[in-house]
């Protein structure tokens, strides 16, 4: 069980052993050459029960028999995964959900959903005798590969943009990544480090580059339906950069239906920025592929202009019925602010993003439909939008008198 039979390309159709190739399809290259992970579902069916699934580790090593390491080295020990779902109390009154759920993914070791991807690369890297790991992140990435691989004694060599947030950048420092920021995007910072990579036969673990990334990502819907008792939501909600969550999670519940743990599939939707979604573009116009444009949000994990995972995302978007939607940054300032203050979950400005897009999100479903937000990072990834999106600071004081003489109420 869990053995990994091959990766098929999801342009030419083509089938690798995974001995055979490490990242793309050598025909197709880069973001058309993407690769699926498959395994033996057949065998899954026939001999994976939920019983086993269920007696697994609070964590995402529960899933082992679906990931694509075999634990046999032992694995990395970090707590990722089994992150919390909440029923929400206020904002599916507010906006009239039959029912909405909010799975918050922030609370990560490292603050981010990414934590999925790095720990399962970490093993992987293990499992290959690998040492020495490379990634290009808009920051939280990143900074869960420093963060997984630190306590497995794996060196870290880092690419970010410029603009990466000043947490994400000391998160990379403290946990010992060597840091390189790129003068320009992080669609800069993605190419340079692919190159960096392969020239020097380190590990990359660049999205969409490494097959098994996807697969760490899609812990977070195995969880969800173990945690809805192993039942499919109707609608995921999911913000969108690269778009490899947003095809993992597709692929999470795919496996899942795949081998009769569920019955149903669930319908995707992902969130853009106004100023950064070549994906909804794309998606409108009936292509496979975007057109790459100068983008610009602030919310920083999801302002890539050439996504990545576009092939797959696009493909899980149209397989799933769902669609894509896009918010403007006043939107995601608002959801900061409303998510916190409505539901106490602090959340940086991409994962606020589906709450701003509630209202749009609420046109699309019906009645009673079974909605999940995907919060994937922590609010203290970015203070500097979390002040922009409240409405007074602090107000100084000197003693009781001025205190009382400013004091509401
Ligand atoms: C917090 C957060 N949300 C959403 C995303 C978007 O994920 P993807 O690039 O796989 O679409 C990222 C990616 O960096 C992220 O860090
Ligand atoms: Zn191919």
């Amino acid at each position: 069980m869990g053995r990994v039979i091959g990766l098929r390309c999801m342009s030419c159709g083509r089938i690798y052993s995974p001995d055979e190739v490490e990242y793309v399809c050598p025909r197709c290259g880069p973001i058309k050459g993407t690769l699926e992970v498959l395994y033996d579902y057949d065998d899954l069916k026939k001999n994976l029960k939920v019983a086993d699934i269920e007696r697994g580790p609070l964590s995402q090593w529960r899933y082992l028999p679906l990931l694509p390491v075999s634990g046999s080295r032992g694995l990395p020990r970090l707590r990722v995964g089994w992150t919390p779902l909440y029923r929400s109390k206020n904002l599916e009154k507010d906006f009239d959900f039959g029912e909405l759920w909010l799975k918050d993914d922030g609370l990560n070791p490292s603050g981010s959903l990414k934590d999925r991807a790095s720990q399962v690369a970490v093993a992987h890297a293990l499992e290959k005798g690998r040492d020495i790991m490379v990634a290009a992140s808009t920051g939280n990435a990143a900074s869960s590969l420093a963060v997984n691989a630190a306590p497995e004694g794996i060196r870290t060599v880092i690419l970010v943009p410029e603009r990466a947030p000043r947490a994400k950048l000391a998160q990379l420092l403290v946990f010992g990544a060597e840091v390189y920021q790129v003068r320009g995007t992080y669609d800069d910072a993605y190419d340079l480090s692919i190159e960096l990579a392969l020239r020097k036969g380190w590990y990359l673990r660049s999205t969409a580059y490494n097959p098994y990334l996807g697969e760490g990502k899609k812990t977070v819907a195995l969880e969800l339906a173990e945690q809805l008792r192993w039942k499919a939501p109707d609608w995921v909600v999911i913000p969108v950069g690269d778009g490899c969550i947003f095809q993992s999670v597709w692929k999470g519940f795919r496996d899942l239906y795949r081998i009769g743990f569920i019955d149903s599939l669930p319908r995707l939707i992902g969130v853009q920025a106004e100023g950064c979604s070549p994906l909804k573009k794309a998606f409108f116009e009936g292509k496979e592929t975007v057109e790459v444009k100068p983008v610009s949000t602030i919310a920083d994990s999801i302002m890539v202009a050439n996504p990545r995972d576009q092939v797959k995302a696009l493909k899980a978007a149209r397989e799933s019925g769902g669609t894509f939607i896009s918010i403007s940054d006043q939107e995601i300032l608002a959801a900061i602010r409303t998510l916190a203050r409505k539901e106490g979950i602090f959340s940086e400005p991409a994962a606020a993003s589906v709450v701003a897009a509630l209202p749009r999100v609420r046109e699309l479903v019906s009645d009673g439909d079974r909605v999940v937000l995907l919060l994937t990072g922590n609010g203290l990834k970015d203070i500097d939008s979390a002040m922009k999106s409240v409405d007074r600071g602090p107000i100084t004081v000197s003693d009781l008198d001025e205190l009382l003489g400013k004091i509401g109420g």
